[in-house]
């Protein structure tokens, strides 16, 4: 059985900001609450957004969005949100704003714990309609503009994915023009979440020919213009196609995701906070190495998209594209330790994105990533 949707709408072009007054007045929101990052700001992002709101859509301005986002953060959010009498939200940023204000309008309309509605909590259903998000992404990764799920450190300390269709932003503005500055290593970092999106989500064994399309365009943009945009951020078409790669490796993934992803999460917990694009980046080439049994035909296809022939070495591929764009080569040059990895298989296992993994993981399969990737 196959259930397929396409849900959101999205205005992608340089110049779509403009859109953003027309649209909030479409979703019928007068006083939006603006989630945002210190980044985003000191980048005079913030300022270009309020520059074409002007007085009469003035936002309620958050700006205390944490490197990954956690509970108490969006609680915090939350509160500031009500007190200001928002009536809908513009999230502006990478995936952690978004997945703030995700969070944000879930707890603005719901009752707590935040907890409950995690999807390992069988939290899915508990979510009904949330406040109106319009999503804004400043870099070209994370896809979180178009994707239903949002990932949130909970006050245990675990990093859950909290699904659900009525998560979905009700509008993406995707306006390469904001990503032009963008620094080289968050180019690379970002732009190669969005290629393990892409990867993950085509080789995950649910049927969706459509949503595997979607990623093999959306990988065969980013493996052409990564380097170009993270050599260049001036480079306009570069920039427009890892924008449009995003955008298409989260709208695929609506397939689920797989063993990058189940690892990612829990290690994007540890104390360090590790972004999550780099250790996606690492963590690529051993679960492609450990997948290439359980993915058959994909494995060629993969190749092709890639350059390679047939039978090539995939993984290989993505090793030698992450030392070119000068990213970590292990998670030691992140400052993550063995013992650090320790309790991470365990926690890999009750990942949303376990159980859609081409094969399945044992504990023992998730140490044996961990240790390829150290
Ligand atoms: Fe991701």
């Amino acid at each position: 059985m196959a259930l397929i949707n396409y849900l959101t709408s999205v205005q992608f072009d340089f110049g779509a900001l403009t859109l953003l007054p027309a649209e909030l007045k479409r979703l019928g929101i007068s006083r939006p609450f603006l989630v945002t990052d210190k980044g985003v700001r000191a980048a005079g992002l913030l300022d270009r957004v309020t520059g074409v709101l002007g007085d009469e859509l003035a936002p309620a301005i958050h700006d205390d969005t944490p490197a990954n986002p956690t509970e108490d953060a969006a609680l915090k959010a939350a509160e500031a949100f009500k007190a200001a009498g928002c009536d809908g939200l513009v999230a502006l940023g990478g995936g952690s704003a978004i997945d703030l204000a995700k969070a944000v309008a879930l707890i603005a309309t719901h009752p707590g714990p935040l907890q409950q509605y995690a999807a390992v909590e069988g939290g899915v259903s508990r979510i009904g309609p949330v406040a109106p998000l319009i999503a804004i992404p400043t870099t070209a990764g994370t896809g979180s503009e178009v994707g239903r799920a949002a990932v949130i450190i909970m006050q245990s300390g675990r990093k859950l994915g909290l699904l659900s269709p009525h998560l979905l932003p009700e509008l993406a503005i995707c306006d390469p023009e904001l990503t032009l500055g963008l620094p080289p290593m968050l180019t690379a970092a970002t732009g190669m979440d969005a290629i393990s999106h892409c990867v993950e989500t085509f080789l995950a064994p649910a049927v969706n020919p459509p949503a595997e399309a979607i990623a093999l365009d959306g990988l065969s943009r980013a493996i052409s213009h990564i380097e170009r945009a993270t050599k260049d951020g001036s480079d306009r078409d570069a920039r427009w196609n890892m924008m449009m790669a995003a955008m298409e490796g989260a709208m695929a993934f609506q397939k689920g995701l797989g063993a990058v992803h189940a690892l990612s999460h829990p290690l994007g917990a540890l104390p360090q906070r590790p972004h999550h694009g780099t250790l996606n980046a690492i963590l690529l080439p051993a679960v492609l190495r450990f997948n290439r049994p359980s993915v058959g035909a994909k494995w060629a296809r993969l190749n092709a998209v890639l350059g390679l022939p047939e039978d090539g070495d995939a993984a290989g591929f993505f090793a030698a594209l992450n030392s070119r764009l000068g990213l970590p080569t292990g998670f030691t040059a992140m400052g993550i330790s063995r013992e650090d990895l320790a309790p991470i298989p365990a926690q890999a296992l009750k990942d949303h994105c376990h159980a859609t993994n081409p094969r399945l993981a044992s504990e023992d399969d998730y140490r044996g990533m961990l240790e390829e990737s150290l």
